[in-house]
């Protein structure tokens, strides 16, 4: 187990390494305009992981010039929606007044609290031109008591995103949420999360701390790595949950290996609140959700101007 310990993270020496509950296999769906997402949750089998309640791998995907699709005016109440982009750009619009671009690497965290209505569109230039398109989409509940907050909106382009490095300079993490390797998120979270985007080079190790109390997950995107204290396998478009035996998770790439391992590791304090849910709106109670319904269909969350 020598290797554990080499991972240029020195608590890795008195971590509890949490184990992992199970192995989910994404779904393929087409989302918002047609553009094509793997899904590990929410799925029949699998409807959230508290706090979270979804989770969107958008491509990788070659667009063809004219072809991109986007997600046209509509809206959210309850909770937050976090867009990080690898490949390709988008614009966003809400009835907030907030408007942004986003290209690869940018963060754009939106918390739709009372309600907005947002569009999610590629923008001009890849909309003529095409091109790549990869990116992630979060969806983060809110506490009942932030469910009707006033809307807010943060964006952190890729060159202000922390990034930090192991030791060995096998890991790179990149912070969008939350703290590692010594960096720390300049996004303001609402409840504790992290969300961290580990690149893990083959003979790399992560001991990444997860306070006891938080709900953890991993997410691979490429590669494939070893995860937990009993080194569960997981590849490319499976989600690794992890029990909350531990305050700390290990995610692995196999010395033997030559792809990189690209994982996010989601975690946050579990909300145990009862969730309704219809669509874009995510509330308590039914009484909650048709009351977003009127509210939406009657204006009351604005318009896109
Ligand atoms: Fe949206």
């Amino acid at each position: 187990m020598q290797d554990n310990l080499q991972s240029g993270v020195g608590i890795a020496t008195r971590a509890r390494l949490r184990s992992v509950s199970r192995v989910v296999s994404s779904i393929q769906t087409l989302e918002g305009g047609g553009f094509l997402v793997r899904r590990p949750f929410p799925t029949r089998t699998l409807d959230n992981f508290d706090p979270f309640l979804l989770l969107d791998e958008m491509g990788p995907m070659e667009v063809a010039p004219g072809e991109a699709k986007g997600a046209p005016a509509h809206p959210h109440r309850g909770f937050e929606t976090v867009t990080y982009l690898l490949a390709g750009r988008m614009q966003h619009k809400d009835s907030a007044g907030n408007a942004g671009k986003l290209g690869p690497g940018d963060v754009q965290w939106m918390t739709a609290g009372a309600g907005v209505v947002h569009d999610e569109m590629p923008d001009d230039q890849f909309q003529r031109q095409g091109g790549r398109m990869h990116g992630f989409q979060l969806w983060v509940n809110l506490p009942r008591q932030d469910k009707m907050m006033k809307p807010r909106y943060q964006e952190v382009s890729s060159s202000s995103l922390p990034v930090a490095h192991s030791a060995d300079g096998l890991v790179e993490v990149k912070v969008i949420a939350g703290q590692a390797l010594g960096a720390r998120a300049v996004i303001d979270t609402r409840t504790p999360i992290s969300y961290l985007h580990f690149t893990v080079a083959p003979g790399g190790v992560v001991v990444q701390p997860v306070p006891e109390n938080y709900n953890a997950f991993a997410y691979v995107f490429a590669g494939a790595g070893q995860f937990g204290v009993d080194q569960r396998a997981g590849a490319a478009g499976q989600m690794l949950a992890f029990e909350r035996d531990g305050d700390a998770v290990r995610i692995a790439n196999a010395a033997q290996g030559t792809e990189s391992l690209s994982v996010l590791l989601l975690a946050g304090v579990p909300l145990g609140e009862p969730i309704a849910r219809y669509g874009p709106f995510v509330m308590n109670t039914r009484a909650e959700i048709k009351q977003a319904i009127d509210d939406f269909r009657a204006g009351r969350m604005g318009q896109i101007d």
